[in-house]
């Protein structure tokens, strides 16, 4: 076995040698750059946030320009990337840091973890990424690198198994350089410990894996049981006068909560109708696009969009809902707009 203090130290070497040190928020990192990367990267991978990161950066470049900019502009920012909750949570946060410390982030971890998005895990690469300090970080590349070493078996969703590797992730976080050693544990299992065939061969603690000496680096960490999504599917009515397109805003919470969204209709709702007594719009043989699917965590939505030239004048005329617009596609606001719509909008130009 190894020594708590050879195993940093193997890791500290690695890094040295070849741990990532070029990425975005590793240049002039602060508190606040490391947060927002953080945050993008949960559920998305680097080389995705990187652009994204840059152009938030640019429009957003402190908590205080984050705190007083529009909540839709920052959803506008967060387009493509996904469970929007986050852009909503970075939004409260900075107002928080503004109102309750004064604009700089608390250098306290339990002060960090109770800010809205921001869990254990990036309560510590905050405090270590970003204020040299010394915390655990637990990330999905953290889990896999220490799953396999001590082979910890079952899936870390559940509490027992998780509690194993948070013992041990603080048991190893060395005082010392300890940003530089979590940086290294992520990029372990980002770039050798992968989840599918691990580069064991470049790993520094290949000697002592548990999982490698078993041969079972497929078994840790344990999968999530797996239960099969239901489906479900809706009508978007992409609603065309000229160059405006009706977008209406979701409610504030929920599904896409926040963001712009074409009409949805469900499917066993007579579409003609609801459009003629929600909208005040007659559909006429509307134009039937491909269908598609996206899926969310917990179910698959199969759209199928119906596209509607309309020829009166319907910009002033639409009823029943007070969060609507004409989104003009020549001159797009700055709105949040979920992936599956964007990706329509693209094709109405
Ligand atoms: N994933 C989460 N945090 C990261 C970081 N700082 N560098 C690379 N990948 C990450």
């Amino acid at each position: 076995m190894l020594s708590v203090k050879q195993f940093q130290t193997q890791v500290l070497r690695w890094y040295d040698e070849h741990g990532r040190k070029q990425l975005p928020w590793q240049q002039q990192s602060t508190p606040y750059r490391v947060w927002i990367s953080e945050i993008m990267l949960q559920q998305t991978q680097v080389a995705t946030v990187i652009p994204y990161f840059e152009r938030f950066m640019l429009r957003f470049p402190d908590v205080g320009a984050l705190a007083i900019a529009p909540l839709d502009e920052v959803l506008h920012h967060w387009t493509g990337l996904g469970y929007y909750a986050r852009a909503r949570n970075l939004h409260k946060t900075a107002q928080q840091i503004i109102a309750d410390y004064d604009g700089e982030f608390p250098q306290d971890i339990i002060a960090l973890e109770q800010l809205p998005g921001i869990g254990r895990s990036t309560a510590g690469a905050i405090y270590s990424l970003g204020m040299q300090q010394s915390a655990p970080i637990l990330d999905g590349n953290v889990k896999r690198v220490l799953a396999r070493f001590f082979a910890i078996a079952g899936w870390p969703g559940q509490s027992s198994v998780l509690k194993q590797l948070w013992d041990c992730a603080e048991r190893h976080t060395p005082a010392h350089r300890c940003h530089h050693y979590n940086q290294a544990m992520m990029d372990l299992g980002a770039l050798v410990c992968t989840s599918s065939k691990p580069a064991c061969a470049q790993c520094p603690l290949e000697s002592h894996c548990q999982a490698r000496l078993l041969e079972q680096t497929h078994c840790f960490p344990g999968k999530k049981p797996k239960k099969s999504l239901p489906t479900k599917q809706c009508y978007m009515l992409l609603l065309q006068e000229g160059d405006n397109v009706l977008l209406r805003q979701q409610p504030p919470v929920g599904l896409w909560g926040g963001l712009w969204c074409f009409p949805q209709v469900e499917m066993n709702v007579d579409v003609q109708q609801w459009t003629q007594d929600h909208l005040g719009i007659r559909l006429q043989q509307p134009t039937v696009w491909e269908p598609f699917t996206h899926t969310f965590s917990h179910f698959h939505l199969v759209i199928h969009p119906l596209h509607q030239q309309l020829d009166g004048n319907n910009v002033c005329q639409v009823m029943d809902h007070s969060a609507q617009i004409w989104y003009k596609l020549r001159q797009p606001p700055k709105l949040g707009l979920p992936h599956p719509v964007s990706y329509l909008l693209g094709k109405l130009l």
